[in-house]
This record gives structure tokens, sequence and C-alpha cells, in this order.
């Protein structure tokens, strides 16, 4: 776990060992520990220089560890020992030093990073602070305003901007481990008191008051809810006070946090992120036994809103794009857009922008020799279809031909090829080249190389890739229709918009339903439920007004929408604005006068809704939808369902996404109010418990991570 060698005659040089990020586990500390007072004793060795395996310094806490007892040599008093020792240390950082292994670094005396090395205290995205001294030594090293951004927020550094901050002494292009090793020797007899940051005394701002007022309102502002960031805040304040006290303040605070629901959210967010990378298809399909094509080339298909995100998204990274528009103006104004937005791009990201990589054309004659093709035209069938037979004939049998639909069937296209394995859905979110996830859609006939393709591009991209089956809708947008089909009939019943907004952002989301649906256009959703025959002229006439295709409907939605209500882009939607385009909502009394006008139509009687209620029956609805999508074979693991919900629709993280909130309020819990609701509301949809949450329940509601063998021989069953 830690290797020993005694280098340069007197140098010990101990090498963490616990691949892949070489995280602290009990074992490494262990090692650490036994290695430390081995060089500390030997009276041969005048220095130590510490580095960590393959090229990465440390990762930080062992975060698996965190679920059971703590065994092996706890964290604090083994890094106070080293920093106290009389020999000179030296952390050699490459790779990553973050978290506990940035706080591993903050006790040697000296830091060399690599210039591509990454360093950080992220604790705060896992619910927990630096609690192994991380919050009391770096505002001492680089003062309080950096400390607080930089743990607050848990960013990580580039070696370079950790040079100018001072988290590091020297940044260095060569073997980081040799010039470390030459730096110990050169330190060797230099006093240590003045590198020991837990003897110093913390640099103040002269508003040192004002710094931390500023900084809790903005983490209060930013982070509604989360207790983590807050508590990082009261640390870093505590650092003006005498270390003992203040390393005393840092482990409270970490007491109160450890085991909040908050932390096991986020903890459970991070490896649900990697679990959903290794995708598992309830078909077993999975990656380790698929091999991806590599891409060189690809074509997008229309330079909408979608497209030209996705020819950023693909430009970025070295792919060469042609991208297709129906016609010469519709061509020029995006080839515009697609320029600026890959400038503004470089721009930011201190590049410069990869235009040589781009093409444009009118003609899908000039896809033929593409690696990758991605169709984002209109959301409609019949014209979806007629690109793909076309394409089918002009690309050479090999291209991987994808879809950016947003829930229209995929095997249907993949049924217009000659190659229906090499076909699949690559969902992009808006804007494309900034939402991170990617929905990889796998259709009957794909094959499990198409799949491994979409997946590794998405990954290549920056991209959180989650491989889905086909239905309509597929996981994330299917499950959106319950949740919000249940915001429209509170408000039938008696809710009003914001109030539904308001109990949707305290629980944590950046914006309730009404809010982003008046970001994304209310037209949109009109559209679709017009094709469907669910509103306008081809409903069918036997239907009463708010009874369709069999099920009860709220045509609240379709009502705003026939006032030319689309949301921020008309200036109306569910809220006001003050102009098309702005972002300021404010409640609107015409819709006020709609809602109340509607129910003394129906004669609803509005009654008084709590925000429990409002919980309740959007969230447990959207869940409910995730059980079935799991029992459908539509996800292969709930991680899946949450991992898209996190990065796709803003769930809020430290809820741990859908199915992990319905976990955490326990599974009996969930499936009681679901049939106490359906009770109350038989025919408003989406109520009524899945089958898979009353198995789950009656199997002694298991932990989540347990759901995936249930399901398994549910399905063997059926
Ligand atoms: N503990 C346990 N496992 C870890 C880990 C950690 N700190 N960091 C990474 N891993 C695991 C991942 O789960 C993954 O496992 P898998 O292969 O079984 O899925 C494997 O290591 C590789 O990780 P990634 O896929 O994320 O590899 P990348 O190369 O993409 O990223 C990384 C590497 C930037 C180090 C990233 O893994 C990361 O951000 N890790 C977490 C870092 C962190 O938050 N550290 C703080 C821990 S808490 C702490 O230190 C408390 C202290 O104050 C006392
Ligand atoms: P859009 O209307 O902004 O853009 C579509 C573009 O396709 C237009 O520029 C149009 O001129 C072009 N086009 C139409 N026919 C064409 C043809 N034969 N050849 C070349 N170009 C053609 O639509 P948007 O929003 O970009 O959506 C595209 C696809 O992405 C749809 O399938 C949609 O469902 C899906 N999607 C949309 C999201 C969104 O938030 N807008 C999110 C995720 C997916």
């Amino acid at each position: 776990m830690a290797r020993y060698e005694l280098v340069k005659r007197s140098v010990a040089l101990i090498t963490l060992t616990n691949p892949p990020v070489n995280a602290l586990s009990s074992a490494v500390r262990h090692a650490i520990s036994k290695t430390m007072e081995r060089a500390l004793s030997d009276p041969k060795v005048t220095a130590v220089v510490i580095c960590g395996e393959n090229g990465r310094f440390c990762g930080g806490a062992d975060i698996r560890e965190f679920a059971g007892p703590l065994r092996g040599p706890p964290l604090v008093p083994l890094l106070d020992a080293i920093e106290a020792g009389e020999k000179p240390v030296v952390a050699a950082i490459e790779g990553v030093a973050l978290g506990g292994g940035f706080e591993l670094a903050l006790v040697c005396h000296y830091r060399i990073a690599h210039y591509k090395a990454r360093l950080g205290l992220p604790e705060v995205t896992l619910g927990i602070l630096p609690a192994a001294g991380g919050t009391q030594r770096l505002p001492r090293l680089i003062g309080i305003p950096a400390a607080l951004e930089l743990i607050t927020t848990g960013r990580h550094v580039s070696a370079q901007e950790a040079l100018k901050l001072g988290m590091v002494d020297q940044v260095t292009e060569q073997n980081t481990c040799e010039v470390a090793l030459e730096f110990a020797l050169k330190a060797v007899g230099k006093p240590l008191s003045s590198r020991r940051l837990s003897t110093l005394t913390t640099p103040c701002p002269p508003d040192l008051d004002g710094v931390f007022e500023v900084a809790t309102m903005q983490v209060q502002k930013k982070a509604r809810g989360v207790m983590a960031p807050l508590a990082c805040v009261q640390a870093v304040r505590a650092a003006t006070l005498p270390y003992s006290e203040g390393i005393k303040r840092e482990s409270e605070l970490m007491a109160t946090l450890f085991n909040s629901g908050q932390a096991q959210a986020l903890q459970y967010s991070f490896f649900a992120q990697r679990t959903a990378e290794k995708w598992t298809l309830p078909s077993g399909a999975q990656w380790n036994n698929s091999k991806p094509r590599e891409i060189r080339s690809a074509a997008v298909i229309g330079l909408g809103t979608m497209g030209r995100g996705i020819v950023v998204s693909l430009a970025r990274v070295g792919i060469s794009v042609i991208a297709v528009e129906s016609d010469k103006k519709l061509l020029e104004t995006g080839r515009q857009m697609v320029i600026g937005m890959l400038e503004r791009d470089a721009k930011r990201r201190g590049v410069s922008a990869s235009l040589s990589l781009l093409k444009f054309s009118l003609s899908l004659q000039d896809l033929k020799d593409v690696d990758l093709v991605i169709e984002a035209v209109f959301e409609d069938m019949a014209l979806k279809k007629q690109i793909f037979r076309e394409l089918s004939k002009v690309c050479r049998p090999a291209t991987l031909l994808c879809t950016n639909t947003s829930g229209l069937d995929v095997d249907a296209l993949a049924g217009m090829t000659d190659r229906p394995q090499l076909v699949a859905g690559m969902h992009f979110f808006s804007p494309a080249h900034v939402m991170k996830l990617l929905e990889v859609v796998c259709g009957l006939c794909s094959s499990n190389e198409a799949i491994a393709t979409a997946m590794s591009l998405g990954k290549r991209m920056g991209k959180v890739s989650v491989a889905v089956g086909n239905c309509p809708g597929f996981v994330g947008n299917r499950m959106l229709m319950p949740y919000l089909e249940q915001a429209t009939f509170l408000l039938e019943e008696g809710a009003t918009p914001e109030q539904i907004d308001k109990a949707l952002e305290d629980f944590g989301f950046a914006m309730g339903v009404f809010r982003m649906s008046d970001l994304a256009g209310l037209d949109v959703g009109w559209r679709v439920r017009k094709e469907s025959g669910l509103t306008g002229p081809d409903v069918d006439p036997k239907d009463p007004p708010r009874r369709r295709q069999g099920r009860k409907y709220c045509p609240i939605p379709d009502m705003v929408c026939e006032q030319g209500r689309f949301g921020q882009k008309t200036g109306r939607g569910w809220y006001m604005y003050d102009k098309p385009g702005d972002t300021n909502a404010k409640p609107d009394p015409l819709i006020q006068n709609l809602l109340k006008t509607y129910r003394t139509r129906y004669g609803i009687q509005p009654r008084k809704i709590t925000d429990q209620e409002i919980i309740e029956r959007c969230l447990f609805a959207l869940a409910n939808e995730g059980f079935r999508i799991l029992e459908d074979k539509i996800a292969g693991q709930p991680e899946d369902i949450d991992v898209i919900y996190l990065f796709g629709y803003g769930f809020p993280r430290h809820r741990g996404g859908p199915m992990f909130y319905a976990s955490m309020v326990g599974l009996e819990r969930v499936l009681e109010r679901l049939e106490y609701y359906h009770h109350a509301f038989p025919d408003v949809p989406h109520l009524e418990p899945s089958p898979l949450l009353k198995k789950l329940v009656a199997r002694g509601s298991p932990p989540i991570q347990k759901w995936r063998e249930h399901i398994k021989s549910m399905h063997s069953h059926l």
C-alpha cells in the first residue's frame, strides 16, 4: 500500500500504491504511518519524498470506507506527525492531490506539482468538509478569501493556478519525483518552523466579518438547503482561532455532516455516475465486453437549437464535422451561430477555436465517408424516416447512424436502414454544448459495439452518458410526464404555479416545474399533445373535455398555449415577464383568473394544498414511473435513472436522484402515500403504485444497491 526506498543515499521515497487513485484506505494510512516512522527513525535518512504510483499522487480518503466503522490509524494524528517531524518532507504531486490527498500534501513541508496536476478540496461535493486539517491549514497558506472560495466550491485548480495562489512551491514539466528528490536534498538543514502550516497565524483581510457575511450569503443563495457549504464557511472562520481550537471546531462541524442524509446522497451520486458509465443493459449487454470504434469524423443534420450545440461538442474534442441544413439561408445562419459559439468557447477555455474541422453543406451526399451521423432535424417521424432511408443509401456500410430525437421510436428509424445494428439514439439535452447528460438509446437491433461507441464518444465530449432502452420518451422524458401531470392536476385542485414552484424549489430544484416549462417553451409540449391527439382538432369528439384516450386529462396547459402564452420567449406563460426573453418570472393575475374560471366551469371546489402534498404527488409519481421503467427494462439499474435526473433535469444532487430519494424516504412510506393518493384520486393517472415498488416492499425494502438483484429475479419469474 506504500513502497519504501532509500534513494540518493539519504532520501526516503514513499510511494502510495493503491490503484486507481491511491485513496487513503485504512491499509494506506497504516502503511504511511509505518514508512514515516521508519524514515524519521533511520539516521541515514535526511529527507523524505512522498509520491503516488501510476502518475497520481492521491485522490483523498477512501469514500467507500465512510459507510463502515473507522479501521486503521485515523488521518489527523498521522498527518500531524508528518508535519511535526524534524526531517523535511516534500510532496511530489502528479495527476491529482484531492481532499485528504491534498491535506497530506499540506502537512508536507514543501509541495512540487507536475504542470498537468490538479489540486483541491472537493469534500463539499460529497456533503462533508476537509476534516484532516484542510480547513485550518489552507487559509493559513493562501489566506481566507481564496481558501473560502476553494473549500466552499470544491473546485479543482490547475498546477499553474495553485502556484499563483501559493498552494505549491514549484511547478515542473520534468519528472516530478526526480525534481522533488533534488529539492528535498537542498532542504536538508533548513529550518522547518515556518513550513509547518498549523503553527502559523492565518492572514486576515481587514473586513473579516464582511468577507464571511458575503460568503455565507453566496453559499445560501447558491446551495439552497445544502448543509456542507455553510459548514465549510464556519470551519474556515475557525481558522482565525488558535490552531488547536480551530481543528476542534473543524471536527465538530464534520460530525454534524458525516452521517447526514445529504452526505449519503452526494456520495451515492458520486458512485452512481461511475456505475452508469459502466453501462449494463437489462439485456445483459455491458461495457466490458464491447469495444468502441474510433470516431474521427462525424456529420450533424439540422443546425437548429440542438444541432449547433452538438457540432460544437464534437469539434472541440477534435472531431471533424460536416453540418447539414435544408436551405442556404438556414445553413448560413447555422454556420455563423456555430462559429460564434466555438469562438466564445475557445476564448473561455484559453485555446484556439477548431474552425478548420468544420464543413457546411446542403447535401446528404457529402456524408459518404463519415464515421458517424447525428440527426437533429424537427421532431417529425416522417421527416426523420426519410432522412434515415437516405443516409442508409449514401453512407458507407460502417457508418453509425444516430438520432437526437427526444422520444420517438429508434427502432422505427433503424427499420429504414440497411444496418439496424448500427443505429442508436444519442439524446443530448439543451443547450447541447453545455448540458452534461447524454442518453444513449439502445434499439432492439443496436449492437453492443454501436452502444459502446456512442458511450465512449459521450465520455470524450465530457458528457455523463447513460445507456437506456427504447420507449416513448426513453427514461428522462417518460418520467417527466407524470411529474408535469401531477403539477397540473394540483393546479386544477386549488394550487397556484408559484406555490408549486416554491415547494419544489424549497426541496432543492433550481427551478420549479412551471418556471422550467416557461424557460423551455410551452409550445413544444403542446405540439406533441396535438400530434398524439390529446388536444386540438384530432381529439375524439366522444371524449369529454377532461378525459382523453380513456383517462383523466387536465387541459389547463393547452388553454394557456391557446392564448399565445408560450413562456419566456413570448413574455407570457405560467408567469408574466417584463418583455419577451426576460427571465424574471412574476405571478400573473390572468393565470389566477384562468384557473378560477376553469374551476367554476367544471364545478371544482378549490382546496388548500400543502407543500407536503405537492412534493409527494410530484416526486413519488416521478419515482413510481422510474420503478415501471426498471420493470420494463428501459433502465438497467436505479443509478442510471438518478444520474439522468441529476444531470439532465436539475434534480437536487443532495437528494441523490428520484430513486435514491424514494429509498431514503423509505419504500414503505412511498407505497403507503401512493396508495393513499390513488385511493383519494382514483382517476388521476400515475398514482397507482407500480408492481416493482410493491414487490420491493414485500421483500423488506432492500437498500438501493440491492434492487438490481431483485429486479433480475423478478424478470426471471416472468
Ligand atoms: N475513494 C474511493 N474510490 C475512489 C475515490 C476515493 N476518494 N476516488 C476515485 N475512486 C474510484 C472511483 O469510484 C472509480 O472506481 P471504479 O473504477 O470502481 O468505478 C475509480 O476510483 C476511478 O475513478 P474515476 O472513474 O472517477 O477516475 P477519473 O480518472 O475520471 O477521476 C478523480 C479521478 C479526479 C480522482 C476522481 O475519481 C475523483 O474526483 N475522486 C474523488 C476525489 C475526492 O472527492 N476526494 C475527497 C475524498 S473525501 C476526503 O478526502 C475526506 C478528507 O478530508 C478526510
Ligand atoms: P429546431 O427546430 O431548433 O431545429 C431543427 C433544424 O433542422 C432546423 O434548423 C431545420 O431547418 C433543420 N432541418 C429540418 N429538415 C431538415 C433536413 N431535411 N435537412 C437538414 N436540416 C433540416 O429543433 P431542435 O430543438 O434543435 O430539435 C431537433 C431534434 O432534437 C428534435 O428531434 C428534438 O426533439 C430533439 N431535441 C430537442 C431538444 C430541445 O430542447 N430543443 C432537447 C433534446 C432533443
